[in-house]
């Protein structure tokens, strides 16, 4: 065994304090996934909650070459100062790095994004990509990035963050070949026009508005991926489902159910719940 920097810092973590709750603190994750011995130093209180933390390696590790732990569900923005998490070739690392460059995007955003892009596109190649309720539309660039078959994308938002451009400008100085091929547009789902050539994909799309996208995509004949969130149990569809499962899946199994009764061939996968505990990924096609 080797020895390791007495307390070598594995993760410094900010936590917000409105949102905390003791056991999903990232800190307490990290703190129980790592094998190597380590603890948890609070660093800041405001309100006599924690708002900031380190965990740390004590003493001797039975696994030194571990890499330092990573909290993918952390709504941290990353900056410039992660970028050595990240400092392979994959496309991933490559995405990362200009994500922080752009410094304005929470973490778990960039997993979400990658995890749900990657399976998308191992079933739906090509066609006009339709991100709707796309905040900053990073899954429309990485679905762009993964099939340059697709000739442009529209990214759709109620409210496109202002930051949206500094991620599309770091983006697209890493890639100039997708400059000028996504666009955005504010304004509502809705009024948005789909053919059934379009790939129709949707990210945490809160409650109905998942049940939305669904339903545009099923009247244009278009194919469909959402990553639903937020179920709202008292006016969501369960199906009479609820007596067997939990509301929430009552609810995605319902929303599988009708597409596969509307003729859509429907494919069901998660992603990783570290990232996100909405991790039901449901993707349909015409049959
Ligand atoms: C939870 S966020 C998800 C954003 C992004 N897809 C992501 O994964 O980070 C939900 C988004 O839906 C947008 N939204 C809500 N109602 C909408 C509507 N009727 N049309 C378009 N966007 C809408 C909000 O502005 C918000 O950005």
């Amino acid at each position: 065994m080797k020895k390791i920097k007495k307390d070598k810092v594995l993760e410094f973590i900010e936590i917000d304090p409105v949102n905390s709750k003791a056991d999903r603190w990232p800190a307490f994750v990290a703190f129980r996934k790592n094998s190597n011995p380590c603890r948890i130093i609070f660093d800041k209180f405001q309100e006599s909650k924690v708002i900031s933390c380190f965990v740390v390696l004590s003493g001797y590790s039975p696994s030194p070459s571990q890499e330092p732990i990573m909290d993918r569900s952390s709504r941290n923005r990353l900056n410039d100062h992660q970028l050595s998490r990240f400092d392979g070739e994959t496309l991933f690392d490559r995405i990362a790095r200009s994500v922080c460059h752009a410094g304005c995007l929470p973490r778990k955003e960039l997993f979400e994004a990658w995890e749900t892009a990657r399976r998308v596109r191992r079933r739906f190649r090509g066609g006009r990509v339709v991100d709707l309720a796309c905040g900053h539309g990073l899954l429309a660039y990485i679905l762009m990035l993964l099939d340059d078959s697709s000739p442009e994308a529209l990214a759709v938002d109620l409210h496109i963050p202002e930051s949206a451009g500094a991620l599309a400008a770091a983006l697209e100085e890493t890639w100039p070949r997708l400059r000028g091929r996504i666009r955005f547009e504010q304004g509502e789902i809705e009024k948005i026009a789909l053919t059934p050539d379009d790939l129709v994909v949707s990210v945490h799309a809160c409650g109905a508005l998942t049940d939305l996208v669904l339903e545009r995509a099923m009247v244009a004949g278009s194919r469909v991926a959402v990553l639903p969130c937020c179920h709202h149990l008292d006016d969501g569809n369960m199906g009479g489902l609820q007596g067997w499962m939990d509301g929430p899946l009552a609810i995605d199994a319902t929303r599988a159910a009708r597409l596969s009764s509307q003729g859509y061939k429907i494919y069901t996968q998660i992603i990783p719940r570290d990232i996100t505990p909405k991790n039901r990924l449901l993707l349909a096609e015409p049959a």
